[in-house]
This record gives structure tokens, sequence and C-alpha cells, in this order.
């Protein structure tokens, strides 16, 4: 079994607490998913390029930032550059998606490709060997809270398949929670975000532990 990576999304954390939030899950996580929205690819706002930066900077976990925005060409490097572990572009938003994310592995960044539920695996083909991560949606990108689409599930194992040996991690974003993440992960993601299922637990850090032991036994 590959290597399984827990990814706590903020998006739901108390926003106002963010660094004590962010101290809970630090040590049980491997990654932290800041979901960055611009109220045009998405009907939700979250935070802008000033904003996200001070939250990657003072983050004790390296950051996997999620691009939910219009122009990812432009946004995106700049995301990497500043230092973010790996950066998500969205299929249906980039202008042109192999330059972009060449250009967030120059600056040092995995890169990754995400698609919504209504897009189509076979986009992902043509863009194998300049991926790092895919992201499979299990929502509709916008908001957390939302029940994990289970019909996704052919998406994840043709991806595992296009993955083969290669060091591409594969994400699964929206509704994981204890009910689900072992159908994602059965069907082949090693990587999982969770929202809602972590930070409204009593204790996030335990919700953590509990999901990376359901993903991986
Ligand atoms: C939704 C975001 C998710 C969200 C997941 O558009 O991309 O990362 O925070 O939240 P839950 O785990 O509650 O579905
Ligand atoms: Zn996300």
């Amino acid at each position: 079994m590959a290597h399984v990576r827990i990814t706590p999304s903020i998006l739901n954390a108390d926003l106002d607490n963010l660094e004590s939030e962010i101290s809970k899950i630090s040590s049980v996580s491997d990654l932290l998913h800041l979901d960055i929205m611009d109220n045009k690819f998405v009907p939700n706002l979250t935070w802008n390029f000033e904003a996200a930066s001070e939250i990657i900077r003072k983050s004790s976990l390296p950051v996997d930032a999620h691009l939910m925005i219009e122009d990812p060409d432009i946004q995106a490097p700049k995301y990497a550059e500043i230092g973010c572990a790996s950066v998500t572009i969205h299929f249906e938003a980039a202008q042109n998606v192999r330059a972009t994310l060449q250009a967030i592995r120059k600056e040092g960044a995995r890169a990754a490709l995400a698609i919504k539920p209504n897009t189509d695996f076979e986009v992902l083909r043509d863009f194998r060997t300049e991926l790092d991560m895919i992201l499979i949606m299990t929502v509709e990108p916008g908001f957390g809270g939302q029940k994990f689409m289970q019909e996704m599930m052919g998406k994840v194992r043709k991806s595992r398949e296009l993955i083969g040996d290669a060091d591409i991690w594969l994400q699964v974003d929206g509704g994981i929670s204890t009910e689900t993440i072992e159908i994602a992960r059965n069907a082949g993601a090693d990587t999982f975000v969770a929202g809602s299922a972590v930070f409204k637990a009593q204790d996030p850090a335990a919700m953590v532990t509990q999901l990376r032991k359901l993903a991986t036994k």
C-alpha cells in the first residue's frame, strides 16, 4: 500500500484563531490544505494572495494550496515561489495547463491538477509527465461539509491506473470522513483532504489519527 497522507483543510476551522487551529493538528498531519477561492471560479471567497501568504509563512505544516480561482496561470507560480509544498490548479480554469504545471515545478513545489465532478477523467492523460499530484474532487468545489460523491470512484480508479509506478500522489477532496475514507482508499487514493470531519471533531488530532488508521489498514 502506498504511503498515506492526511491533509486537513482549514476552510471550516475557527478562522479567528487559525494559528491555534493549525497547531492542534500539525504533529499528526502531513500537509495543511489551503482552499483559495475568488468568488468567480467558485461562488465563495476565502483568502487573497496577501492573506494566504501570511498563513503560509506562519504555518508549522507544509502547505498544499488548492487554487479555486479563475486565473491560476498567473497566481499558481507565486504560491510555489513563497514556499507552498504543493500547488493545485483546476483544469477547468487554467488557460495553459502544461505551462502552469511546469512553472509550479520550476519554483520548487509539487505540481497538481484538479478536476471537478463533471470533468472527464480523460483530460488528465495528456499531463502525466507534468504532474506530481492528481486531485479528484468528490464534491462540487466551493464549500466544506458537502456529501461525498461515491460516483467519483471510477475516476480515482482510472487515475491509479494512469499513475502506474510514477511518483504521483492521488488526492480526494470533499466529504472525507470516517464513513467514506476507506471507500476512497479502496479505489486507489493515497492523499486525503478532510475539512469538517477534522475541525468539527471534538479532538481534531485524534480524528486525523483515526482517519489515517482507516486509510492504512
Ligand atoms: C471544497 C474544498 C475542500 C473543503 C473540504 O471546495 O476544496 O477542501 O474544505 O471540506 P469537507 O472535508 O468538509 O468536505
Ligand atoms: Zn480543497
